[in-house]
């Protein structure tokens, strides 16, 4: 049997288990007799949690504009926005409402930094923005709209935490004669606070090799773009989602269930240094009480303690002789096991003991053909997809 096609694929989330209605004076509206709901299987891996409430997650199409989400989005309900807007005077997507076809620049930044505005009430304090833009030439030269949108976001109130390379790993051929053709977009990631979801462990054991992997993404274009314009790869989507997006959440405060991990003394072998780490932990009898101590201390054994600690907020003279050891037959080595490979060891749930667990929320304002819907439905998240077109 063949995959099916995006088109297919389309076929399928513009059914009617979809709602379809307005964002603007009134709420939007079920389709007759059918359910609001639809049930979606959910990807097993080893390193998830288990399923944690009965409550199917859902997946929502809404008819709307993405500068007023606010008026049909619950307040503070949204775990992820993944999104990519309309690029600036790229493409007319045939609507009087649409963005991206202001006269200037200035404008046009202005009125996703609007957008982004309203947004903040339907986003969790824990929630995340992973916003993919492209830059556009004009008159010859690049307009510089990505570094715009982020000086813009942060005179706004927005935390900017990276600016994201997605490295085409194909691309459309470019007629143009002295200037290399264009091969990269970004996607910024931005958050209200500090202290937002973020699981790096999860992320680096799907797509790196246990350690950070970098803030480069090599995703190649998905060919089927079942006549949609500019769609963009579902993999861009499965990245925000696993960095950003907690498995399931609180019904009654809304708090993400959070990995609980550990550092093991294993390191990643393909690098050099590791491995020529590891080799001198051997050769000098170090055991792993030897890297526990290297692991609490750190690098500068400053603020680090954390079970080792002897109530003084210190490490204990024991723990500091050992890494003092340690670190005398490592040298430079030493920091090595300060990154040692992370495992998982648990999942801590709030402890308001008031709601359940349910799965958490994915919003894409400018859905198109509602790629960031297939992905949020097939790892288990409830989704609210709007755009001012229907589905195509
Ligand atoms: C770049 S496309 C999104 C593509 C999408 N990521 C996908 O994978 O199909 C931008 C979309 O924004 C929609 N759009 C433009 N202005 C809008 C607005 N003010 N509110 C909601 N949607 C809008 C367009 O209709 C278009 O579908």
């Amino acid at each position: 049997m063949t995959a099916p096609t995006r088109r297919q694929k389309e076929a399928i989330t513009a059914s009617p288990l979809y709602i379809q209605g307005d964002i603007g004076l009134h709420q939007p509206k079920v389709s007759e007799g059918k359910p609001a709901v639809r049930l979606v299987s959910v990807e097993a891996s080893v390193d998830m949690p288990p399923p944690a409430s009965s409550q199917p997650a859902f997946v929502q199409r809404i008819l709307g504009d993405a500068t007023r989400v606010s008026s049909v989005i619950p307040a503070k309900s949204v775990d992820l926005i993944v999104t990519s807007p309309p690029y600036w005077q790229k493409r007319d997507y045939g609507h009087a409402d649409q963005l991206g076809q202001e006269a200037t620049p200035a404008e046009y930044v202005q009125a996703l930094i609007g957008a982004m505005r309203d947004w903040k009430k339907v986003l969790k304090n824990t929630g995340s923005i992973f916003l993919n833009v492209g830059d556009t030439y004009h008159k010859r030269s690049l307009v510089g709209i990505p570094g715009r949108i982020e000086a813009a976001a942060v005179d706004d109130g927005w935390i900017v935490r990276n600016r994201i390379i997605w490295a085409k790993t194909s691309g459309m051929p470019e007629p143009a004669k002295n200037r290399l053709a264009s091969r990269h977009e970004y996607i910024i990631h931005l958050v209200l606070k500090p202290n937002y979801y973020y699981d790096l462990h999860g992320y680096s054991q799907k797509y790196g090799n246990g350690s950070n992997p970098g803030d480069i993404w090599y995703v190649g274009l998905e060919r089927d773009t079942g006549g949609h314009l500019a769609p963009f790869p579902s993999e861009i989507v499965e990245r925000a989602i696993t960095l950003a997006c907690p498995y399931s959440v609180c019904s009654h405060c809304g708090t993400p269930l959070e990995r609980e991990w550990k550092r093991t003394a294993e390191l990643d072998e393909s690098r050099p240094q590791a491995r020529r780490a590891m080799q001198l932990a051997l050769e000098h009898g170090l055991g792993p009480e030897h890297i526990a101590a290297i692991q609490a201390t750190g690098i500068t054994d400053a603020g680090k303690a954390k079970s080792y600690q002897n109530g003084t907020g210190r490490n204990s003279e024991e723990v500091q002789r050992l890494a003092k050891h340690a670190k005398k037959v490592l040298g430079g080595y030493f920091r090595e096991f300060t990154f040692a490979k992370r495992v998982t060891t648990g999942w801590k749930a709030c402890a308001c003991g008031q709601g359940e667990m349910v799965p958490s929320v994915v919003l894409d304002p400018f859905v198109g053909t509602g790629t960031t819907l297939d992905v949020a439905a097939r790892l288990g998240h409830s989704a609210y997809g709007i755009d001012l077109n229907p589905a195509v």
